[in-house]
C-alpha cells in the first residue's frame, strides 16, 4: 500500500484566516481532516469592504490559534504532516505575507517540503478534493477578483479561453449589494432578495454579449443598477425587483458566453466528455448553478461544482493543491515571496484598460 500524502494548508490572501489539514484516499480525492475558517467579516461589515490594514492585523491575531485548532481537531501533529502549503498570491501582499511566513517557518523549523500555492489554482482544483475529475476540464471561475474561463490541463497548466475586461462578478454583485443597500458581503444577500422580486421588470445591459469570444464584462452592468437604483426610493419591491433582474441578466450573460467556452474548448480538446467545473466565491450562487445546468442538458456537457464549503476562500483547497503540486515534485524554496498578481495562464493577454480592442 502507497503511503497517503497528507498535508497542513493555510490561507491568508483576503479577508478569511484559514488552515487545514487533508490527507489523500485510495478514490483519488481527499478526507479533509480539519478546515478552519475564521471570516473576519464583522471587522469588515462597516466599511462595506476588505480593509487591508485591517485585514493582515486580524490575520496575524488570528492565525497561530487557526492552524492550532486545525492541527488539534483532527489530532495530526507536525510529525505527521507530508508538508506545508500556503497561499503566496495573487492578494493583498500585507495579507498574504502573514500565512506565507508561517507557513515558510513551519517547514523550515519541521525540514518538511513546502509548497507555495496560487490560490487561483486553489480554486481551479478545488474540485478535486471530493470528485476524481480527469484532466482537461473546462473551468469558469468566479470569485471576488477574477471571472475567468480556462482550459485546465493539468496542475500547473492552464490555458485561458477569456476574462473579464474590466470588474470581476463577485464585485458586480457586491456593488449592486451596496447601491441596494443589502449588506455586505454582497453575493448572498443579492441573491437571497433576487427571490423576492420580479426578474423582468428591469431590463439591463448584457456588455459585450455578442462580441470578443467568452470574454466578459461587468462594468456597465453595474453602472445600470445604478442609476435604476436612484428611482427605488426605499420602495422594497421595487429593490427586490432590481437584485432579480440583476441576478437574471448575470444568468443571461454567463449562458451565452459559457456556451461560446464549450465551443472553444471542444475545437481545441478532441473528448467525448466534456466536464464544466465552476469554481470561486460567485459558484456558491443556486441560481447560476442551475442555469448552467440547465445549458449542459441543452448541449451536452457535464457540471461539476465545489461543495459550498470549497467555494469561498478555504484553505483545504489549498492543501489540495500543495499535493497535487508535491506529487509532481513542484516545490518551493523558502525565500519564495508573496506576489499580488499572479495569472494562471502566464502568456494570456492583459485585457483591461484604454484603448482595449476587442
Ligand atoms: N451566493 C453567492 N452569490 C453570488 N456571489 C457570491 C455568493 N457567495 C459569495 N459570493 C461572492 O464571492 C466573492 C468571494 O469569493 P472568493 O472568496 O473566492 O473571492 P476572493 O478570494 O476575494 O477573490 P479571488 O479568489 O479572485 O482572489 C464575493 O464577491 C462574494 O460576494
Ligand atoms: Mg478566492
Amino acid at each position: 500500500m502507497t503511503k497517503k500524502i497528507t498535508f497542513l494548508g493555510i490561507e491568508t490572501s483576503c479577508d478569511e484566516t484559514a488552515a487545514s489539514v487533508i490527507r489523500e484516499n485510495d478514490k483519488g480525492t481527499a478526507d479533509v481532516l480539519s478546515n478552519i475558517v475564521s471570516s473576519q467579516i464583522s471587522e469588515h461589515k462597516k466599511f462595506g469592504g476588505v480593509v487591508p490594514e485591517l485585514a493582515a492585523r486580524a490575520h496575524i491575531e488570528n492565525i497561530e490559534y487557526i492552524i492550532k485548532a486545525a492541527l488539534g481537531e483532527c489530532k495530526v501533529s507536525l510529525n505527521e504532516i507530508d508538508g506545508i502549503a500556503a497561499t503566496a498570491g495573487p492578494g493583498l501582499i500585507v495579507c498574504l505575507t502573514v500565512g506565507l511566513n508561517i507557513g515558510k517557518s513551519i517547514a523550515a523549523f519541521t525540514n518538511k517540503p513546502f509548497v507555495a500555492v496560487n490560490h487561483l489554482e486553489g480554486h481551479a482544483l478545488s474540485p478535486g478534493i471530493e470528485n476524481n475529475i480527469q484532466f482537461p476540464y473546462l473551468l469558469l471561475l468566479i470569485s471576488g477578483g477574477h471571472s475567468q474561463f480556462l482550459i485546465v490541463k493539468d496542475v500547473n497548466e492552464y490555458e485561458q479561453l477569456g476574462t473579464t475586461i474590466d470588474d470581476a462578478l463577485g464585485e458586480a454583485f457586491d456593488k449592486t449589494a451596496k447601491m441596494l443597500d443589502l449588506g455586505y458581503p454582497g453575493g448572498p444577500s443579492v441573491e437571497k432578495a433576487s427571490k423576492l422580486g420580479d426578474k423582468n421588470f428591469f431590463t439591463l445591459p448584457e456588455p459585450i454579449i455578442n462580441k470578443a469570444g467568452c470574454n466578459l464584462s461587468f462594468a456597465g452592468l453595474k453602472t445600470a443598477v445604478l442609476r435604476e437604483s436612484k428611482k427605488i426610493n426605499g420602495n422594497d419591491k421595487l429593490k427586490f425587483n432590481l437584485a432579480a433582474s440583476f441576478q437574471n441578466t448575470i444568468n443571461k450573460i454567463l449562458y451565452k458566453k459559457t456556451k461560446i467556452a464549450v465551443e472553444m474548448f471542444k475545437k481545441k480538446i478532441n473528448t467525448p466528455n466534456i466536464n464544466l467545473v465552476v469554481a470561486g466565491g460567485v459558484a456558491a450562487n443556486i441560481s447560476i448553478r442551475e442555469n448552467l445546468k440547465k445549458l449542459s442538458r441543452e448541449i451536452g456537457f457535464k457540471t461539476v461544482y465545489p461543495d459550498l464549503k470549497f467555494c469561498g476562500d478555504n484553505a483545504a483547497m489549498i492543501a489540495w493543491a500543495g499535493i497535487k503540486r508535491f506529487k509532481k515534485n513542484l516545490l518551493n524554496k523558502i525565500d519564495v515571496e508573496a506576489k499580488s498578481r499572479w495569472a494562471l495562464d502566464e502568456n494570456a493577454p492583459y485585457m483591461k484598460g484604454p484603448g482595449l480592442k476587442l
